[in-house]
């Protein structure tokens, strides 16, 4: 290893801390730009029509973060007042600033789900009466992959089935599948055959996919339309668009398959670690690695100790660090990351 390789920072903070690379860059470079909020930026709507369809969904809308796509999809289908269930560790519930409550006046309730995904009878016991007493239940929020629970693939059947439920009994289901492209490369099962449970999915192009900025709602033409005025209203239109939009089409394109090398990196660090007071407690079955320190204010110590090492983790709740390699990670970072997890005091 050179000694500019050793020197080196390796950032597993998350799979966002990605740099475009030369070719994203050229592609950004030579994107056809118009004036998106004019409705005329080509390689906007070509991004927006072109993951609509790869998810199987009549109509996309480009926006500028995965936050705004999962809010505009809450706000788009329903009304405030209204009640949304979904699991508890869900990103819409604990990393959104408080949105489907502060932007969609939603009463939120949450489900027990250790390992991400609920399931049926649990949504529908908590379904609420429909009488004058109760917030009318209309929509459920899933998660694939689930970042919280360390990257866990939604099993298949189960959205299934919550899908064809949640129909019967007239509440939409939207996907906040930010990492789904995970999930398609390590099933193989095909991105639209997993979007079709749920009437809303939003897909991020700057987690993994190695883009700059932006993610992708999709839905039924109506609801994007919705969607399309509050992300007017919340300022989330932006002009010449189609300089990011040409990285995420990049990155379709070419950075999907390659998500294997990522799940590959993340199950070496959780099968090499070997240590008496750190463990990875959930099935790696993508890129987020989250393990679990023992100790008070250990978890403070071991990123102490790693950054001294050059590796950079982050805390991820109490007693809990995570990593996730990402595009810019090599195999020999992995075995760095190893060396200094194992060689925690
Ligand atoms: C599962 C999940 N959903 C949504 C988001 C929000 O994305 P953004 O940071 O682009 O708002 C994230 C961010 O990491 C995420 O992990």
């Amino acid at each position: 290893m050179s000694s500019d390789a050793a020197d080196r920072q390796i950032d597993l903070r998350s799979d966002t801390v990605t740099r475009p690379t030369p070719a994203m860059w050229e592609a950004m470079h030579s994107a056809a730009l118009g004036d998106d909020v004019l409705g005329d930026d080509p390689t906007v709507i070509l991004l927006q029509q072109t993951v609509a369809e790869r998810l199987g969904k009549e109509a996309g809308l480009y926006v500028p973060s995965g936050t705004m796509s999962n809010q505009l999809a809450l706000k788009a289908q329903t009304e405030a007042g209204d009640h949304a269930l979904l699991a508890g560790g869900a990103h819409i519930f604990l990393y959104e600033a408080g949105a489907p409550a502060f932007l969609c006046g939603l009463l939120t309730r949450t489900l027990e789900a250790p390992r991400g995904w609920i399931e049926w009878p649990q949504i529908e016991a908590a379904m609420h009466p429909q009488n004058v007493h109760c917030a009318p239940t209309r929509l459920v929020c899933l998660e694939n992959t689930h970042n919280q629970a360390g990257g866990i693939i939604f099993p298949q059947e189960k959205m299934i089935e919550i899908g064809a439920r949640a129909r019967e009994h007239g509440l939409r289901v939207h996907l906040d599948g930010a990492r789904l492209w995970h999930t398609h490369v390590a099933t193989g099962l095909s991105l639209a055959d997993l979007a079709a449970p749920c009437d809303t999915v939003s897909v991020c192009f700057s987690k993994g996919l190695g883009a700059p900025v932006g993610s992708v709602l999709v839905g039924d033409r109506q609801t994007i339309d919705r969607a399309y005025r509050f992300r007017k209203m919340w300022g989330g239109g932006m002009r010449q668009s189609g300089l990011l939009a040409g990285a995420c089409l990049y990155a379709l394109e070419h950075h999907i398959d390659r998500l294997a090398e990522d799940h590959a990196h993340a199950r070496m660090l959780a099968e090499g670690l070997d240590h008496p007071s750190l463990s990875v407690n959930h099935p790696v079955d993508t890129n987020i690695v989250v393990f679990d320190v023992e100790g008070p204010g250990r978890d403070e110590a071991l990123l102490d100790h790693l950054a001294a090492h050059g590796v950079l983790g982050i805390g991820f709740g109490p007693g809990r660090v995570r990593m996730i390699p990402h595009l810019d990670t090599s195999t020999e970072d992995i075995h760095r990351t190893l060396a200094a997890l194992n060689s925690f005091r």
